[in-house]
């Protein structure tokens, strides 16, 4: 499967933008055999695992495996985003702050199935967990290189914000 060609192909469009990159990633989706590399999807016995399938100044590509019954922390991006889901099922949960600033306020649940696209807006502050007691593979798209990107995870309780820097395998 071309999704790194096809997706870097949206970046010499002139509407480019992450709408563009949600229609990719749904039609690369639509293909239902199993063509992600094993490698970039298993997690190595830990909770969640990110593998990074490219990178650049502007653009990276990440396949994230979580499992069942693991919620991520409530983070921040520092760019849009895009994800889809490749195997599984998978909540995500967005927030908002609370006014006045006193922790976080859920926004809205989406639950996605296998190949559900849904482009995260920049500002977005999220969790993502893998429904059914099994693991959920899911491409994020980012419009920064998300591994030295300066972002956040928040406690929700409080909306403390405090960096937050995954490990990310792979050399891409
Ligand atoms: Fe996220």
């Amino acid at each position: 499967m071309d999704l790194i060609e096809r997706i870097l192909r949206t970046t010499t469009q002139p509407d480019f933008g992450p709408e563009r990159v949600r229609d990719v990633v749904a039609a690369v989706l639509a293909d239902p055999t199993d063509w992600l590399d094993p490698r970039h999807q298993h997690r190595g016995g830990e909770d969640w695992m990110m593998h990074s399938l490219y990178r650049a100044a502007s653009l990276s590509v990440l396949a994230v495996v979580f499992g069942p019954g693991i919620v991520c922390p409530a983070h921040d991006h520092g760019s849009w985003a895009v994800v889809g889901v490749y195997r599984g099922r998978e909540r995500e949960t967005r927030y908002r702050r609370a006014n006045p600033p006193r922790g976080l306020v859920v926004d809205r649940v989406l639950v996605s199935p296998r190949g559900t696209t849904v482009v995260v807006p920049s500002g977005t502050i999220h969790t993502v967990e893998a429904l059914d007691g099994h693991d959920a593979v899911s491409i994020h798209v980012y419009g920064t290189d998300i591994v030295t990107q300066h972002r956040h995870e928040y406690d929700p309780a409080t909306g403390a914000a405090k960096i937050f820097a995954p490990d990310i395998h792979g050399d891409a």
